[in-house]
């Protein structure tokens, strides 16, 4: 697999640029990359990005462009600019600017002599179930065949790959092959990890605390996707909004390139293990 490091990336969802700071200095030595979204973006701007950096730390700039065509693709080269190695735009602004995105990390590496950053499409958000695409978004379709269609729609613009849970990452890696880039949030504790780990178990089992939403709608994982068992004793706040989720040796397991943790690692009593502890598991 080689280094489980590689694969982590920490979200920084925080609200200032000293949290950002101290996260980053706790996580420091442990983990290599970290994930900046629009919390953080929109409190500190592109300093957040050059304090990730300053640090030795790898970026994914996690802003999610859902715009025209030449407002995205404007964006995509500013965030080039940056320094990023990865980053994403809404598959649902379709072809047209998925394209444009594309082409703009193109131009923009060659034009500032840069590495061009990994562009990917989200497709469903974690925080989305079968119930939600349908009664809220009118979309009538299993969360699976509708992640399939925007990650073709991401392949076909010249994306290199796409934001998904660990519930799909089997039947995209069918699809798209092995250099499609997968990265996969909505982590969490599996069920038999203690205390927080059973309030986990609720998301995997029933699709969170979401009443009134149909279980198991998307299948389990897939491929090999019941994973190693995990090690990781990680917190998962109660209340939580995601219900796609996995923990990280399954996705892993399950062939994401890439996972994305957030507050199981930065709203833990301690940071630094509970993130040792997400390597461990990869590890394990
Ligand atoms: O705290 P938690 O582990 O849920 O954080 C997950 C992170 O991944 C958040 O920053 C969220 O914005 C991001 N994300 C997600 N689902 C996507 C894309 C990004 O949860 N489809």
């Amino acid at each position: 697999m080689g280094d489980p490091s590689d694969r982590l990336l920490v979200a920084l969802d925080v609200d200032g640029l000293d949290q950002a700071a101290t996260l980053l200095d706790t996580l420091s030595g442990v983990v290599t990359g970290c994930k900046i979204g629009n919390q953080l973006f929109t409190a500190a701007g592109p300093a957040a990005v050059e304090a990730a950096r300053k640090r030795g730390f790898r970026v994914f700039l996690d802003l999610k462009y859902h715009d025209i065509p030449n407002t995205v693709a404007g964006a995509v080269r500013e965030a080039t600019r940056l320094g990023v190695f990865m980053l994403n735009v809404h598959a649902g602004g379709g072809l047209a600017m998925m394209r444009a995105a594309a082409e703009a990390a193109t131009r923009a590496a060659k034009d500032l002599a840069v590495p061009r950053p990994i562009c990917l499409g989200v497709t469903v958000l974690t925080s989305l179930d079968r119930h939600a695409l349908d009664a809220e978004l009118g979309i009538v379709s299993t969360v699976e065949s509708h992640v399939l269609r925007l990650a073709g729609l991401a392949k076909a613009a010249g994306l290199d790959g796409c934001v998904a849970s660990a519930r799909e990452i089997g039947p995209l890696r069918l699809q798209f092959g092995k250099k499609f880039v997968i990265v996969t949030p909505g982590i969490r504790a599996r069920r038999d990890d203690g205390a927080s780990g059973r309030r986990a178990s609720r998301n995997e089992e029933g699709m969170g605390g979401s009443g009134g939403r149909a279980p198991r709608d998307e299948g389990g994982l897939g491929g090999s996707g019941t994973g190693p068992p995990s090690q990781a004793i990680i917190a998962t706040p109660s209340g939580d909004d995601q219900v796609r989720t996995a923990t990280a040796a399954a996705a892993i397991e399950a062939g994401a390139d890439y996972i994305v943790v957030g507050r199981p690692i930065t709203a833990a009593p301690n940071p630094r293990a509970a993130a040792q502890a997400v390597l461990e598991e990869l590890s394990g």
